[in-house]
């Protein structure tokens, strides 16, 4: 039994997870709380090669089965490499994306079904599922505005979606929100301080940091 806590951060795109994650790492070395921050697909030397190849903008013909399972080994390479021994030695793991991720855009958005794409990671995760999970939700018009804002983000293969992809994503998660508890949603249209009290609010609602 892991003794951490195991914290995903996800949403759709722009939805200012990178940000968040930061100012998070201000708050808990402050409060010298032990965490991780770590990101999927990558995380690991393994999951960064296949993320190289998953988000390669020349992969347009990837088949989504192989996309889905390519996010499941990365997955889960970062899980038995990084993420479990982080939880058994007690540290809170703040995970930029994880299993959510896949069945929203393999599953849901891509068509495969949520439910099988389920059970094809339930190989990679063998049941560890987040303790809590937090949901950056806001309009697709407004996270696209903010990369096209920021010139420092290399815009990758998924980024390159037409809108209707970007509404679905945010309907499936609005979906999924519902049918796990574990799944708490962030006002993320809100500016980046509003949105990080948010944060820390739910963290200590749900007995992840103290106060
Ligand atoms: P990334 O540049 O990390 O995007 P972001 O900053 O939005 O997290 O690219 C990751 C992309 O991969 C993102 O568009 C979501 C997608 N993705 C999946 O489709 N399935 C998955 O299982 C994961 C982890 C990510």
């Amino acid at each position: 039994m892991s003794k951490g806590y195991l914290i995903s951060l996800e949403g759709g795109e722009g939805a200012g997870k990178t940000t968040i994650l930061e100012k998070l790492v201000e708050y808990l070395e402050t409060k010298h709380i032990e965490y991780i921050t770590t990101r999927e697909p990558g995380g690991v030397h393994i999951s960064e090669q296949i993320r190289e190849i998953i988000l390669d903008k020349d992969n347009v013909d990837m088949d989504p089965k192989t996309e889905a399972l390519l996010f499941a080994a990365a997955r889960r390479q970062h899980l038995v490499q990084k993420v479990i021994p982080a939880l058994e030695a007690g540290q809170i793991v703040f995970m930029d994306r994880y299993v959510d991720s896949s069945l929203i855009y393999q599953g849901y958005v891509r068509g495969m079904g949520v439910e099988e794409v389920f059970e094809l990671n339930q190989y990679a995760i063998e049941d560890l599922l987040p303790d809590v999970t937090l949901y950056f939700d806001l309009s697709p018009e407004v996270g696209l505005g903010r990369i096209n804002k920021d010139e420092t983000r290399e815009v990758n293969r998924l980024d390159l979606e037409k809108g209707s992809f970007h509404h679905k994503v945010r309907e499936g998660y609005l979906m999924l929100k519902d049918k796990f508890d574990r799944i708490e949603v962030i006002d993320a249209e809100k500016d980046i301080d509003e949105v990080f009290s948010q944060v820390v609010d739910v963290l200590k609602r749900r007995g992840v940091i103290n106060g």
